[in-house]
């Protein structure tokens, strides 16, 4: 039996339809509460706000449960691979042996991109941030695809740009590093793994052509899993809101990788590093940092640390924490930032101010250590995060346009100035 709520206003009672989820999660459906009551919601931040109906990711911010498509990320991250999960993403299903070969082999034929994207990094100045490099690329791509630009092709068309974008987003990232770096880009290989691949364009040279070493690969692979999706994240919902409009894949995800570029979010990783360095120079006193996160007059937060969603622990981090360990133990790498890291996470767990507004470390709090072990640039940390995020981009793009889902309008609560008459010039 459908479950109902009642809203009680100005002496009238409004009937509004509950909406339960698979999760036994409940929402208010209030997709018709202007028309019947002329009111309109309000929640800055859509902290309390449903936007869509979706069956791609679960979240348990309270019991710290992360699914995709159902299956819980600790078993994707120690079982799967990086193509498994985003064809399950994508595709809604874990892939059969022949469904994976063929899926990889696609992807594997159409890594090379258009000769001219080279002129167009040549205009990039070598201290352009690779997030704003790969943000224009990635939208550049509908000027070399232009059939992209609409959305509403066949399903081959559309899924011909899907597996072209998970092909070409680690080659164009790479490239975007090279021209950072001002060396010579480096084409991709066939026959290398997804995560080699980007390895070999990123860190070969013409004077070298060292293999990459399987357990940095293996590394990348396990944090890009763990970075694949995350429901109606910041990003996510601006993929889905640009999407809405019937504006292409490329142009979606691009606004959604200007999105995560924001220190709030995605872009908190290479925060996270520049926080613990600097706490670093001025001699590891935690505590001070600490005092600084807490003090409201001063705008430092803890860089890494609380989630909208999480609010006793990220799952994620507890694997990437682990993973750290093991990764620096396997390089033979000491990094005097992760003692740093590991510190200011004893400290805080400990301080009423962190655990009374539920602050954990996030996804974001330990990917930098480890990035930073496997030799990427900490400018990089963030275009790391798009390459991981790309398939979770993509399936909720392909949700929202496959549900149909009208062009996204929000209303707003009017604070200005009331109707009043034009002030000619003389008078003003
Ligand atoms: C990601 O949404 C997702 O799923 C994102 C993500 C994904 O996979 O897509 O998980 C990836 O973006 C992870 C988050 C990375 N960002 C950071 O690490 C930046 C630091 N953290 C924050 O700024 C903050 O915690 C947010 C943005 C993550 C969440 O902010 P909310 O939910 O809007 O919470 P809030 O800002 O309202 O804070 C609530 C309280 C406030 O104090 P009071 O007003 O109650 O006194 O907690 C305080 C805040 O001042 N607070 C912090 C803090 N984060 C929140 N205080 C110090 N340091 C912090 N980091």
């Amino acid at each position: 039996m459908e479950k109902k709520a009642e809203l009680h206003y100005e002496g009238k009672v409004f009937e509004i339809p509950v909406v339960t989820g698979t999760e036994q999660e409940n929402a208010l459906d209030i997709s018709k509460l202007r028309e019947q009551s002329g009111l309109i919601t309000l929640d800055r931040g859509f902290k309390n706000t449903g936007s869509c109906k979706s069956a791609i990711t679960f979240l348990n911010g309270e019991e710290g449960i992360l699914r995709y498509r159902g299956y819980s990320i600790e078993e994707l991250a120690e079982k799967s691979s990086f193509l498994e999960v985003s064809f399950l993403l994508i595709y809604g299903e874990l892939p059969t042996q022949e469904e994976l070969a063929k899926y990889t082999n696609d992807i594997d034929i159409h890594t090379l991109v258009h000769e001219d994207v080279k002129s167009i990094l040549d205009g990039y100045p070598s201290k352009a941030h690779p997030m704003g490099v790969l943000s224009s690329l990635v939208s550049a791509l509908t000027a070399f695809y232009p059939k992209s630009i609409d959305p509403n092709r066949s399903q081959e068309q559309i899924n011909g740009t899907i597996i072209r974008f998970l092909a070409k987003l680690p080659t164009l990232a790479a490239w975007s590093f090279k021209n950072r770096v001002r060396q010579p880009i480096v084409y991709p290989q066939n026959g290398l793994s997804y995560t080699e691949n980007f390895l070999h364009m990123m860190f070969s040279l013409p004077t070298n052509n060292d293999k990459v070493n399987p357990v940095v690969s293996n590394a990348l692979d396990k944090l890009l899993i763990l970075h694949a999706d995350h429901e109606q994240n910041c990003s996510a919902s601006t993929v889905r809101i640009v999407g809405s409009s019937h504006a292409s894949l490329y142009a979606s995800v691009s606004a959604g990788i200007a999105a995560l570029w924001g220190p709030l979010h995605g872009g908190a990783n290479q925060a996270v590093i520049e926080m613990l360095e600097e706490i670093k120079a001025d001699g590891g006193d935690v505590s001070k940092y600490i005092a600084k996160a807490k003090d409201k007059s001063d705008s430092f937060r803890l860089m890494g640390f609380g989630h909208r969603v999480y609010k006793n622990f990220d799952p994620r981090a507890t694997i990437i924490k682990k993973a750290a360990d093991d990764v620096l133990k396997e390089l033979g790498v000491s990094d005097p930032v992760l003692d740093i890291a590991m510190e200011l996470e004893k400290v805080a767990l400990n301080d009423e101010y962190f655990k009374t507004r539920g602050l954990y470390p996030n996804v974001d709090f330990y990917s930098g250590i480890i990035y930073r072990a496997l030799g990427i640039p900490t400018d990089m940390f963030t275009v790391m995060f798009a390459i991981g995020r790309l398939p979770g981009w993509i399936a909720q793009w392909k949700e929202m346009r496959e549900s149909g889902e009208p062009i996204g309008r929000p209303r707003q609560v009017y604070t200005g100035a009331t109707e009043r008459a034009y002030i000619n010039m003389e008078n003003r």
